[in-house]
């Protein structure tokens, strides 16, 4: 494969409860990126399923998760959508990776700790080794930037370290090959603008998240204007107004994140939104968020589910774009297999 200038690849799990963290972190981003990058977007089945998944669901989510791409935006023509688990290069770059990755890098992952809890022996391996996956992902393409919320941070950092070692382990062979100083590109993440960390609407302390067993805790892409206004209005505060500039929210976790939310949703800035609701009740301010809220998430939600409704046109998309995406990485597993010394016809 040609060295690329810039292209962006991301990824979300197919495993339900698709949220606004998820739109205003990611998807949202994703959208945005089209018009300057050559864009790679997946439904990752594969990190799925490192927890268990009821497989009917499994398959409606990857189909409901496409739908949300689409609805949102997402040009399936002009740059490539799929689900991993179609592309066996994935798998296979990953285990290449697992040989590469170090024991220690992945005991320091957080998400890791977080997910496996106390229960530690009783945790998947693809748990484990979900992080090498992820760096399979975005180097399969040789990816140089990807858009993500601030919780995937740190398995970004693992990305570049993998890129690195294995640039350094295989020097000679990567320069015998022709592929110059270094085969992978030391991918940047892409985390900016005011709401890479969506909160819990319950708990300013909690990340808005798929598996919170309160449906009141997030904004679902699926949810009516009656449930995002019945969930904004019960949205934890505290007794006091808006403050007129950010210096003022600070203690204030709740308030910065419905005043986050708004900024993102809105395209515009905490400052902005403080100088126009600051001094004022959060009731006014609530009211005029539930409006934003129903005006930029309702489309989405109504055209996901008109999309739903035709799962054949859905399977084609993903059909297409995985032929596509299957070009690409056959090309980088060759290189690989050259590289690290494997024999191939
Ligand atoms: P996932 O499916 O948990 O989330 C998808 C995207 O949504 C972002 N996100 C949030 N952003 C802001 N506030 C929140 N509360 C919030 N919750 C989730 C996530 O940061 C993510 O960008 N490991 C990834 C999927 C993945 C991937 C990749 C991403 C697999 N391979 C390669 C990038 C590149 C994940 O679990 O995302």
């Amino acid at each position: 494969m040609a060295a690329v200038a810039e292209r962006v690849f991301s990824g979300v799990q197919p495993t339900g409860n698709l949220h606004l963290g998820n739109y205003l972190g990611a998807i949202k981003r994703f959208v945005e990126l089209q018009n300057s990058h050559e864009c790679i977007y997946c439904v990752v089945d594969l990190h799925a399923i490192t927890v268990w998944q009821d497989p009917e669901e499994l398959k409606r989510h990857t189909r409901e998760v496409t739908a949300a791409f689409i609805a949102c935006g997402i040009d399936p023509k002009a740059h490539i959508v799929f689900n991993q688990s179609q592309v066996s290069g994935h798998a296979e770059l990953a285990w290449i990776f697992n040989c590469v990755a170090r024991m220690g890098w992945l005991n320091r992952m957080t998400q890791f700790k977080e997910k496996a809890g106390k229960d530690r022996e009783n945790v998947s391996v693809g748990l484990f080794a979900y992080p090498t996956l992820m760096a399979a992902d975005i180097l399969l393409y040789r990816a140089t930037h990807v858009p993500v919320g601030e919780d995937q941070k740190q398995h970004l950092e693992l990305t570049r370290d993998i890129a690195q070692k294995f640039n350094t382990d295989f020097a000679p062979s990567i320069a015998a090959y022709g592929h110059g100083e270094g085969y992978f590109p030391l991918t940047e993440p892409l985390i900016a603008g005011p709401a890479t960390r969506v909160m819990s609407l319950r708990d300013g302390a909690k990340k808005m998240s798929k598996s919170d067993a309160s449906d009141f805790s997030r904004i679902n892409l699926t949810d009516d204007a009656d449930a995002i206004a019945g969930k904004v209005r019960k949205a934890k505060t505290d007794p006091e107004p808006l403050p007129s500039e950010e210096e003022g929210l600070k203690g204030r976790p709740e308030a910065e994140n419905l005043v986050g939310i708004y900024a993102a949703l809105s395209d515009s800035s905490k400052a902005q939104v403080l100088k126009d609701f600051g001094g004022g009740q959060f009731s006014a301010f609530k009211a005029a968020l539930v409006d934003l809220a129903v005006a930029k998430l309702g489309p989405i939600g109504a055209d996901m589910q008109r999309l739903m409704n035709d799962v054949s046109a859905i399977d084609a998309i993903l059909a297409d774009g995985a032929a596509r995406a299957r070009a690409l990485a056959d090309q980088t597993i060759r290189d690989v297999k050259d590289i690290v010394g494997m024999v191939r016809a």
